[in-house]
């Protein structure tokens, strides 16, 4: 049977991966689950973890769930070791959201200046447990889920050196789960070949019926449609159709940040004078799940769980384990290693793209160019990420300036320092390479 070790098993999603594992069961049987947490998550890690074990007993299935503030303790011998945690809990995405927002400009969990202060506090860490799984598992596949996922995952593979590691988001899952059905295509994905390429919350897509033709364009004439598969967490500010025909290809939900940056930046203010950013809406959920899950008699995912914008991540985390140890094949998006997929960047690179999944692990799909001004974004985001990657390794607040002045959602100038300047105060615990 499988080990799995999942580290910030204390998540309000894990019942998501339960629920998945559950369901991949007689394709994957699954020996032990080891839910790793820390101190300030050990209240959480106890709660879901007991709500995890209910749900394994109610399926039958005989898999121990174990939880430990042990990472250690937890790696021997794992197969996967997937990743869901996030430094500082909700308390450092409250900051990372109403700083940027106190200077005018976006404050978003994995965009902006919030995004790459959560790649300052989250790199080291993915370090770390590298550094562990050299030793203790060094076969093991690394999952990550851990935002900002592509980063995440750039830095696990390029600078930690952890080739079998694989970026995961729901984004392009919810995507394919409900773009056949706006367009008449009700048996789903299955109807219908999708084709991915970019960065985390930053690529687009094409779709193909079963001749081959290519339906993107039907596709987007119905992307402003209710039920289009949007995470919850993105304010559904309608995509100006005229420059997506242009485009000709099907943008992420979070390009919204980008092509409408000034509608998505006063929806956000106004949340924010309201006194409820996103993650303090997030966190009243938390705290509506958790004591759901303290219900001796709750044993399967409850329907509050839609709430949060990861619905569906275990179609991501669970299929793409259970492809890699079936050898399936199968077509998922991904990040990895570009490899040539995206000619127009770097080789080494991580992107998201379309890929098969199989005990080698994510073979990309060739995608070839992108038309111009894809090139210019993706270029400039690369670099941009680069910068963030570089800047968490080295603590350099030169190099943390100059992503904050690539970054196209964080307005250049002095305010760009202050803000800066802030961060790295709020999460001073957090960041001791700065
Ligand atoms: P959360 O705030 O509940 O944190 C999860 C757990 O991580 C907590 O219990 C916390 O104590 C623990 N933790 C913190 N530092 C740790 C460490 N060093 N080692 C082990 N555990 C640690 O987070 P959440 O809202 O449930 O989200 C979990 C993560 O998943 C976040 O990083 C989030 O951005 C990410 N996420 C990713 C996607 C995606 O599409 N890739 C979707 C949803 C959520
Ligand atoms: C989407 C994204 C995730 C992100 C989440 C936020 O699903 O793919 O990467 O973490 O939304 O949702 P939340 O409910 O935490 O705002
Ligand atoms: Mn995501
Ligand atoms: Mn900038």
């Amino acid at each position: 049977g499988v080990k799995i070790v999942t580290i910030g098993g204390g998540s309000s999603y894990t019942p998501e991966l339960m629920e998945g594992f559950i369901k991949r069961f007689e394709e994957m049987p699954i020996r032990e689950i080891w839910l790793v947490d820390i101190e300030e998550g050990r209240e959480k890690l106890e709660i879901v973890g007991a709500m995890a074990r209910r749900m394994w007993e109610a399926s039958g299935y005989p898999t121990q769930v174990h939880t430990t503030l042990d990472r250690r303790a937890a790696l021997p011998d794992a197969d996967f070791v997937t990743t869901q945690f996030r430094v500082g809990l909700l308390y450092a995405r409250i900051k990372d959201e109403r700083i940027p927002l106190s200077w005018g400009m976006l404050g978003q969990e994995t965009n902006g200046a919030g995004g790459i202060f959560k790649a300052f506090r989250t790199i080291p860490v993915i370090g770390e447990i590298i550094d562990d799984m050299r030793e203790l598992c060094p076969e093991a596949w690394l999952v990550n889920f851990t935002n900002p996922s592509g980063m995440v995952t750039e830095a696990a593979i390029k600078q930690f050196g952890w080739r079998r590691t694989i970026g995961l988001c729901n984004v392009p899952v919810n995507a394919m789960l409900m773009e056949p059905k706006i367009v008449g295509y009700p048996e789903g994905a299955e109807d219908l070949t999708f084709r991915f390429a970019g960065l985390n919350h930053f690529h687009w897509h094409r779709v193909f019926d079963r001749r081959g033709a290519d339906i993107t364009a039907r596709v987007i004439e119905r992307l402003n449609d209710p039920d289009n598969g949007m995470p919850v967490n993105i304010a559904d500010i309608p995509f100006p159709l005229d420059l997506i025909r242009a485009i000709g290809m099907l943008p992420c939900a979070y390009h919204r940040y980008y092509y409408l940056h000034a509608e998505m930046l006063a929806h956000a203010l106004e949340e924010f004078a309201r006194g409820e950013s996103r993650a303090e809406q997030v966190k009243k959920t938390e705290e509506e799940l958790f004591e759901l899950y303290r219900d001796p008699a709750l044993d399967h995912k409850p329907e509050q769980l839609a709430r949060r914008g990861g619905a569906h991540y275990s179609d991501a985390a669970c299929e793409c384990v259970n492809a890699i140890w079936n050898d399936k094949h199968e077509h998922m998006v991904v990040s990895c290693e570009n490899r040539g997929a995206l000619s127009d960047l770097a080789s080494d690179s991580i992107v998201e793209v379309s890929a098969l999944i199989s005990s080698k692990g994510a073979e990309p799909i060739a995608w070839g160019e992108m038309p111009a001004q894809e090139r210019g974004w993706l270029q400039m985001m690369k670099a941009m990420e680069e910068c963030v990657i570089d800047a968490a390794i080295t603590g350099d607040y030169g190099r943390a300036l100059e992503a904050f002045c690539l970054n196209p959602l964080i307005e250049n100038g002095a305010a760009a320092q202050h803000v800066l300047d802030e961060l790295l105060i709020a999460h001073e615990r957090y960041l001791p390479r700065f």
